[in-house]
């Protein structure tokens, strides 16, 4: 999975808004459209109050596209199931600080099996929980919406931590890329993107836009232009 920055962002469809008795027709029409990464939010009803998808669909995916799998754990105890997610066909995978006593084993355990890792902060967590460990990841996922759910509301309040956590990158000579997820659309993209994100997770705004897949993508895909 290759993490460098070669578009001026990324789009990262979450599945969690899929039709999932097409699951592979509505992934391939997304790799049509020209999306980068495919997002898979796995939620156990402890961590999140939800229960989603489990290593079983990272393994479907991975049998449907090339793009790279981004993982998205929202689990208690993620350490116990990173090996099975990678094995799965994980390219990169994400865990939350909120979900772990141990972030930084959990960070080189990820490198150890093959994967890109990433660190997840949830709404109300303040950017300087993850400073001791922003040498040691490729991304950095801020959540814009309360983890669980598609179809949550931006929230606004994220921004200024953003603009933190790419500060702090900056100073670091960082190349790891901020990535957001949650209420992102053509309206809340083009903010997250001038804080300084540069992968952006969409799961209503791309799965169940009224106008299709496709032309979800290329509004999102052309959302800067026109802000
Ligand atoms: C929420 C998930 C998100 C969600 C995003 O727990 O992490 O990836 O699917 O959905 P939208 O884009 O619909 O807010
Ligand atoms: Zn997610």
């Amino acid at each position: 999975m290759n993490t460098s920055l070669q578009k001026p962002f990324l789009l990262a469809p979450s599945i969690l808004s899929a039709d999932f008795t097409h699951l592979g027709d509505q992934i391939r029409e997304a790799e049509e459209a020209g999306v980068d990464w495919i997002h898979v939010d796995v939620i156990d009803g402890h961590f999140a109050p939800n229960i989603t998808m489990g290593p079983f669909i990272v393994e479907a995916c991975r049998r449907v596209t090339q793009l790279p799998l981004d993982v998205h754990l929202m689990i208690e105890n993620p350490d116990r199931w990173i090996a099975t997610f990678a094995s799965a066909g994980a390219s990169s995978i994400t865990v939350h600080v909120e979900a772990t006593a141990h972030l930084h084993r959990m960070l080189q355990t990820i490198r150890e099996v093959g994967c890109k890792a990433g660190v997840v902060l949830n709404p109300a967590t303040p950017a300087v929980m993850v400073e001791p460990v922003l040498h040691m990841v490729d991304m950095v996922l801020a959540m814009t919406v309360n983890p669980g759910f598609s179809g949550q509301e931006f929230a606004p309040e994220v921004l200024e931590k953003i603009k933190l956590i790419s500060r702090s990158l900056e100073a670091l000579h960082s190349n790891a890329l901020i990535e957001v997820d949650g209420g992102m659309g053509p309206k809340t993209l083009p903010l997250a993107y001038a804080a300084g994100a540069r992968v952006f997770v969409a799961g209503h705004g791309i799965f169940r836009h009224p106008q299709g897949i496709a032309f979800a993508v290329n509004e999102l895909r052309n959302c800067l232009d026109q802000h």
